[in-house]
């Protein structure tokens, strides 16, 4: 369970027209909790918005600071934007413990590909530094962008480091660069296999899945953007008691619990309603889950001691959640 720290803006810097770097530290100024490569933080944006963003250099052992890249679209869902208008340096921000749902594994025997995708370079980034760190690794990182001026290097040795391909799709002189991933996947193949991990747009990352499939001594990992539906057509209406005010509220078949809850009147913190963040987990009493989450592992699914409110459901006919 994400559990939620007072923290303020540190450094506020626009590394392009494009893209905010941000360095958040705690509000007390102690060590904020330890992540490892892959790990994202949630911001609390305040009226029930939350957004992940992965962090770019995580410490395994805690850290002072947090630096998180983002993004700004004007015509996203509106957390980049009010990152943009509202996170001010110096003015607070409250921020979720590190989640690691893109874990890096490193074994010494193993080559690791990394590939990257515009904003996707952030958890790669952090996977590449842990990687650097690690002696007798082998490995190398595609990084693929549209533009260098509209790309985010947040560390200077992406530059010049000889395990580092850059692909520039539209530079603005001369002609682009593309990653061939038919290319990349053959000749670890070749190699003897390969872990290979990827962030960035979902055509990206559809594609190279499509090339690693069934490849042999070919592992391949990516950041989940989306849950997959298991929705059946078969869902019913279960009661929710809310523990701490005694409420029960009635989940209709074709409702979340997030949205009857809402439609109550009771606000609880989202973000990606896709069962994808962590944001809405919510600690369960009484009852029993019918999970629908890319969250929790079949372990912690199994205990029920937690669910994801925005797309879990429930298999008895009512739940109490500690709410
Ligand atoms: Fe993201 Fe529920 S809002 S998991």
């Amino acid at each position: 369970m994400t559990a939620f720290i007072p923290a303020r803006v540190a450094q506020r810097r626009w590394v392009n027209p494009s893209v905010l770097e941000l360095v958040l530290e705690a509000h007390d100024s102690t060590v904020l909790p330890a992540a490892a490569a892959g790990a994202h933080i949630d911001l609390d944006l305040g009226n029930g918005l939350v957004r992940q963003y992965s962090l770019v250099d995580p410490a395994p052992t805690g850290a002072q600071r947090y630096r998180i890249g983002v993004k700004v679209q004007s015509d996203g869902r509106g957390g980049s934007r009010r990152v943009a208008e509202q996170l001010l340096e110096g003015g607070p921000i409250t921020v979720g413990t590190p989640r690691n749902l893109f874990p890096l594994e490193i074994q010494t025997q193993r080559p690791v590909v990394l590939v990257a995708g515009g904003i996707g370079i952030t958890p790669i980034h952090a996977m590449a530094s842990a990687l650097l760190r690690t002696p007798g690794t082998a490995w190398q990182l595609h990084y693929a962008f549209s533009c260098r001026e509209a790309a985010y290097f947040p560390s200077t040795w992406l530059h010049d480091d000889a395990r580092v391909s850059l692909y520039e799709s539209h530079p603005a002189q001369g002609s682009g660069k593309a990653l061939d991933l038919q290319a990349l996947v053959d000749l670890a193949v070749a190699q003897g296999g390969a872990d290979i991990y990827c962030c960035g747009p979902s055509g990206l990352m559809e594609a190279l899945a499509r090339c690693c499939e069934g490849r042999p001594g070919i592992r391949y990992v990516q950041e989940s953007f989306e849950a997959p539906d298991l929705s059946d057509g078969s869902e019913t209406a279960f009661d929710v008691t809310l523990a701490r005010s005694g409420r029960t509220i009635r989940v209709a078949a074709d409702r979340s619990i997030l949205e009857a809850l809402r439609e109550a009147g009771v606000g609880v913190p989202s973000s990606c309603e896709q069962g994808i963040c962590g944001a809405c987990e919510t600690p369960v009493l009484a009852g029993t889950p019918l999970h629908r989450d890319a969250i929790l592992s079949p372990g912690e699914q199994a205990a029920a001691r937690s669910m994801m409110i925005c797309c879990s459901r429930a298999s008895t006919p009512a739940l109490t959640l500690d709410l």
